[in-house]
Order: structure tokens, then C-alpha cells, then sequence
């Protein structure tokens, strides 16, 4: 799973000979989809060009308090850089590094830095082997350990001096899986399957025919890609849709009538934690699909219609454990059909959109939803990207599952 796609790491940079090594770990972050920006101490420059490593984050790199710009001073804010990051990597760290966060000095820019961050903070030590086993060194770690930040522990190996035993910062790839996996243990979807429904379905007439709807999926598919995000397994049951997608947590399984989604829901429903269907399904079936192409003539052609079987209501009336969220999409008194809906079908959230509100609806990036729990709470949003609304929608999932 890409957890570190799109997040964004200050990575500390303190003077020792490992510090060569970070040029490979930013592109590893960034390969991985992160945006890195590099703060160093001014010793660390000895080992490692400023240039190198701007050029490898494609971001400026900080090492004074004051930078000089076209005969201006300008100020390298540590609070700003702190408040920027998802979290902070302090690789290597040194005993002199160590030694100072431990105590609370700051009088370089990444030692500002780290004390004014509110992110998590992982630091991976390198120095000697006898720096290494000082009381003072181990007393620092601790330390740190009790102020919650992550130790990436030294390895063993052959270190700078000649000497060989424990010291070594731990190498890139390795800080990368060992972060990655930290990450992926925090996300709060995490050992949690989600079954969610995607798209228009799509009712034959004949083999040429049928009754749809303009449903692209893009909500759906944006709530199969949020939740993947937050650690779950997605089971994605799609009608017919042009949107893409490929993450080895989202199953993806094509539909195309009301009829092979109730069946699809119906397989996956029973192991989920979670459902979502934000489908748009076909309410009315024609009785009989003409198995020929129906010949135009000059009378006019009535279809019967039945209605479909109401997947929704199905999943409700089924329900054990899971948290099950319906869609609605209204016209008219639209609170209190949603609101009803909440009751007839049992579910614990409904999300409202209206098709009254300008950059709301089918085929289109933007939504503006409300959402109703169970207890009638109501949460009104703006207009925001159907990704945003993916975001409040799991906020919400994850407060009532943890309440
Ligand atoms: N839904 C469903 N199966 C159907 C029809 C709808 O599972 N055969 C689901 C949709 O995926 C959505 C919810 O029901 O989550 C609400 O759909 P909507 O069209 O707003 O309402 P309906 O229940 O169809 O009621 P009405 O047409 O009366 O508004």
C-alpha cells in the first residue's frame, strides 16, 4: 500500500559520515510519492552538498535561521517547517544531535525545528560503537522514547572508524519499510474489509438497449481510494464506469445490472465491517430484456417496467455487525425522505446530495453532501472535490466506530 504517497517528511540532517546516505533516502521518499524538504545542521554540510540534496526534493534546503535572497534576509520560519510535515525523520542523528533534543537546545535551525514540531518525529542514530554504548547515549534514546518519538535503531556492521560492532544508522530502505510500516500499523482502517458500490447499472431492453442513468462512479471509486488509504480492504462493485483504478487493496468487480450487483453485495456483505453504496441503481427493470434487437415501426412502444430488488434495503435487513452507509439523492423535502430512509432501510449514516445545488451531482468533480447519523445528528458540508468528500465521510465512519 503507497502510505507515503503524498505525505509530506522534513528530513533532519546531522553531521555525521551517514549523512551521505540521505541523498538516496529522499529518492527513495519521493519514488514513494512523498515531498520531501531537508532541514541540516551547519556541520552536516561537510558531508553532504545543500545542492545535492535540493536537487533530489526539488525543494529548497534549510540550514540558517536567516536565508539571503537578492541582498534580502529572510527568515527560515522552524515553526512553519514544523507544522508543514506529516512527520519528521532526524537521519542521522548524531550523540551530539541526540544529546541536544534530549535537553531541549536549540541553537541550530534543525534543533528549532524538532522542538517546535508537533508531528511525529522518528530518529535514526549513527556514531561509534563506544559513543553508542555510553550510559549518556542510552540515557538520550530513552529520552527521546518518552517524549514519543521513534528510535530506528543503529545495526550492527563495520563503521567509519574501522572498528565494527553497533552504530551504523540504519540504511535507506530500510528507514523507508521500517517508517512505512509504522504508518501503515497507525491508519485507523487497518484489518477492517469495506464493501462499496460504485456507478450506474445498466437494465437491457434488448441486445442493444437499455435504461441507465448518468452515475460516472466517481464517488464511489474516490471512497474506494480513500478508504484503501486509511488501511482497509476495499471490495469495489462497480456498474459500468470509465474510472480507473489500481491498488492491490481494492478488488474490483465489474457489474453491470441491479440484479449482478445485489448478487455481488450479497457475496461480499457477510465478511465486511463496513458498507458503502453510493451506486446509482436502477430503480425499474424491464420484465422481459427482447432477446432480438426490437425493430422500429410506426406504433407506439410501451416496455413494462418492475421494480428492482432495493439492494440498500436488503443489506439493512441483514445487518449483523456492520456499519452500513446509504446515498440519497433528492428532489423534494429531502431531510425528511433522507431521514426516513435512515429508518426503513437500517442504516447508521445516510449522505444527502441534491441535484438543486450548483456543482453537485453526476459526472462532475465536485459534491456538497449532508450527512445524517443514525440519531438524527445532521452535518452540513460546502461544496468541496468528491475526494474531500470522500475525507468527511470516512472522519465521520471512523468517529461513530470508535464511539
Ligand atoms: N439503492 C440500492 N438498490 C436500489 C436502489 C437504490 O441499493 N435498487 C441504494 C443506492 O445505492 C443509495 C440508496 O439506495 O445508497 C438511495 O437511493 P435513492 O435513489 O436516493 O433512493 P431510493 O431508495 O431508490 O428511493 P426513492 O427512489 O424513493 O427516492
Amino acid at each position: 500500500m503507497a502510505v507515503l504517497s503524498g505525505k509530506r517528511v522534513l528530513l533532519g540532517i546531522s553531521a555525521g559520515i551517514a549523512a551521505y546516505k540521505t541523498a538516496f533516502l529522499i529518492r527513495l521518499f519521493v519514488k514513494a510519492g512523498a515531498e520531501v524538504k531537508v532541514v541540516m545542521t551547519p556541520a552536516s554540510k561537510e558531508f553532504v552538498t545543500p545542492l545535492t540534496l535540493s536537487a533530489l526534493s526539488n525543494n529548497p534546503v534549510y540550514y540558517t535561521f536567516v536565508a539571503k535572497e537578492e541582498n534580502k534576509d529572510l527568515w527560515n520560519s522552524h515553526v512553519e517547517l514544523g507544522l508543514w510535515a506529516d512527520f519528521m525523520l532526524i537521519a542521522p542523528a548524531t550523540a551530539n544531535t541526540l544529546a541536544k533534543m534530549a535537553n531541549g537546545t536549540c541553537d541550530n535551525l534543525l534543533l528549532a525545528t524538532y522542538l517546535s514540531a508537533k508531528c511525529p518525529v522518528y530518529f535514526a542514530p549513527t556514531m561509534d560503537l563506544d559513543m553508542y554504548q555510553h550510559p549518556s547515549t542510552k540515557e538520550n534514546i530513552e529520552t527521546l522514547q518518552g517524549f514519543g518519538n521513534i528510535l530506528i535503531p543503529a545495526t550492527s556492521g563495520e563503521l567509519a572508524s574501522g572498528l565494527v560492532g553497533e552504530g551504523r544508522m540504519a540504511e535507506p530502505e530500510d528507514i523507508v519499510k521500517f517508517i512505512e510500516s509504522d504508518l501503515r500499523s497507525k491508519l485507523p482502517l487497518r484489518n477492517k474489509k469495506i464493501l462499496i458500490t460504485a456507478g450506474p447499472t445498466y437494465e437491457a431492453i434488448d441486445p442493444v438497449r437499455f435504461i441507465g442513468n448518468h452515475s460516472s462512479g466517481k464517488m464511489g471509486f474516490e471512497l474506494a481510494k480513500k478508504a484503501a488509504g486509511l488501511g482497509a480492504e476495499v471490495f469495489l462493485v462497480t456498474g459500468p464506469s470509465n474510472e480507473q483504478i489500481s491498488n492491490s487493496f481494492i478488488h474490483r468487480i465489474d457489474v453491470v445490472s441491479a440484479d449482478e450487483m445485489y448478487n455481488a453485495c450479497h457475496q461480499y456483505f457477510k465478511n465486511v465491517d463496513i458498507a458503502i453504496l453510493s451506486a446509482a441503481v436502477a430503480d425499474y427493470k424491464p420484465v422481459k430484456a427482447s432477446s432480438e434487437k426490437i425493430k422500429k415501426s410506426e406504433q407506439q412502444l410501451s416496455i413494462d417496467l418492475e421494480p428492482t430488488k432495493d439492494i440498500l434495503a436488503s443489506l439493512g435487513a441483514l445487518k449483523t455487525n456492520q456499519f452500513l452507509v446509504g446515498f440519497a439523492l433528492e428532489t423534494q423535502d429531502e431531510m425528511a425522505n433522507a431521514i426516513q430512509k435512515i429508518d426503513n432501510k437500517n442504516l447508521d449514516l445516510i449522505v444527502l446530495n441534491s441535484l438543486k445545488d450548483k456543482g453537485a451531482g453526476f459526472k462532475i468533480d465536485t459534491n456538497k453532501v449532508t450527512i445524517i447519523d443514525k440519531s438524527k445528528k445532521i452535518s452540513e458540508f460546502s461544496l468541496k472535490s468528491k475526494e474531500a468528500v470522500a475525507s468527511d465521510i470516512f472522519d465521520i465512519v471512523i468517529s461513530k466506530l470508535n464511539e
